[in-house]
């Protein structure tokens, strides 16, 4: 306890001088959800340098990076041992860090890693407590743009705190003390809080520096387990804003677990959100239509919606929900989800979503001009699928 404490207070100042500076900062880094590819949902721990240059290739390949995918960011198992100074370097998967991300800064792509401010990390790799400012360093000299930053072994020092408050205290003080690490650096570095919506993050997840926040556990490639964190994530509209997010947890389209409707559904629940787009298939085996859900332009457009606002759900009817995001030109996206594994009919109720007098209404995923309706548009949506729609007055 007595090292925990001494370690608290030690973290207390300095951090909060910094943290003053941050919102122009975080703005400017993420103004609009981060977008780009990790390695954990598809490879796990089977990943390694040349793995990640080959997602690079793919990115560029794929046509993704021109659609926005612009991080390639390599999650838990990259990390060795410290040397005699304390310095964390790379296992033997990864020979060079620094010659890593020049490869891939040379695509026009960005380079992000992984790290736990606990001593070890989930999969028991070595993690920065005690090293912040030394890790940060490292990745800024490497070349690192995100990091993303994992709860998990600090988890143990909590459980030793005296209380709940305690415990809650020494997270923050965690989180904030790599933040101003990485400030500290002068780089600009995207942090990634990640640890799964305790304590209410979003509360508190940007006093902290965080660009994005975990709201939820980790996702998997099943639809009951990507519709219960996508869905549950309403109400959480209001802490969203450019340069800070909620995260609902990486993409799973094209990994094989779900059919179209429900990888469609994924992509437009999480375009609603606001979420970050963090493709996590193997880029370099994607069919057409995994290519064509990630990469389309309208969805992509109001996931990144320059306002920020993120959507929320408007109304829910048994499996039949219907929800709506705001954005920047005065438009509406309207998503008719489909909960249920049978088809059903699904009505969208235009006044109801705020407009008065006849609008402007297309279906974006089918690309197609609907025409002026004046009270409400009616259709009929798949098992788990979803009708996306862009309302303009
Ligand atoms: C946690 C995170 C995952 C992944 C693994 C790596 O489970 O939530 O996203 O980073 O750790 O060990």
């Amino acid at each position: 306890m007595d090292g925990l404490r001494r370690w608290m207070f030690g973290v207390l100042a300095g951090p909060a001088l910094l943290i003053s500076s941050l919102p122009a900062q975080s703005v400017k880094l993420a103004a609009t959800p981060p977008m780009g590819w990790n390695s954990w949902n598809h490879f796990h721990r089977n990943i390694d340098d040349a793995t990640v240059r080959a997602q690079a290739d793919a990115m560029v390949t794929s046509g993704l990076r021109d659609a926005g995918y612009i991080y390639v960011n390599i999650d838990d198992t990259w990390e060795g041992e410290r040397d005699a100074k304390g310095f964390i370097h790379p296992n033997a998967k990864f020979p060079d860090m620094k010659a890593l991300a020049d490869y891939v800064h040379g695509k026009g792509l960005k380079l992000g890693i992984y790290s736990s401010p606990g001593p070890k990390t989930c999969a028991k790799f070595e993690g920065s407590y005690g090293h912040e400012e030394q890790d940060a360093q490292t990745y800024a000299d490497w070349g690192i743009d995100y990091l993303k930053y994992d709860l998990c072994g600090l988890r143990d020092l909590m459980k030793d705190a005296p209380s709940p408050e305690a415990a809650h205290k020494t997270m923050i003080d965690a989180y904030s003390k790599m933040h101003a690490a990485l400030l500290k650096t002068g780089r600009p570095i995207v942090y990634s809080l990640c640890q799964y919506g305790n304590d209410a993050v979003w509360q508190w997840g940007s006093s902290v520096g965080g660009n994005l926040w975990r709201t939820t556990g980790d996702i998997s490639d099943r639809y009951s387990r990507m519709a219960e964190i996508g869905f549950a994530q309403a109400g959480l509209a209001k802490y969203a804003a450019p340069g800070h997010w909620n995260d609902p947890d990486m993409l799973e389209v094209g990994n094989g677990g779900m059919n179209a409707e429900e990888y469609r559904t994924h992509m437009t629940l999480w375009a609603l959100l606001a979420a970050p787009l963090l493709a996590g298939n193997d880029l370099t085996t994607m069919t057409p239509e995994t290519v064509a859900l990630l990469s389309n332009r309208e969805v992509i457009a109001i996931d990144q919606d320059p306002a920020g606002l993120q959507g929320d759900r408007v109304s829910a009817e048994g499996p039949a929900e219907v929800w709506s995001r705001a954005l920047a030109d005065g438009s509406k996206a309207v998503a008719l989800f489909n909960r249920h594994s049978q088809p059903m009919e699904i009505q969208a109720d235009f006044q109801r979503l705020g407009f008065t007098g006849p609008v402007h209404v297309r279906d974006v995923w089918a690309a197609r001009d609907l025409g002026t309706m004046q009270s409400g548009y009616r259709t009929h949506v798949p098992g788990h699928g979803v009708v996306l729609l862009r309302v303009t007055k």
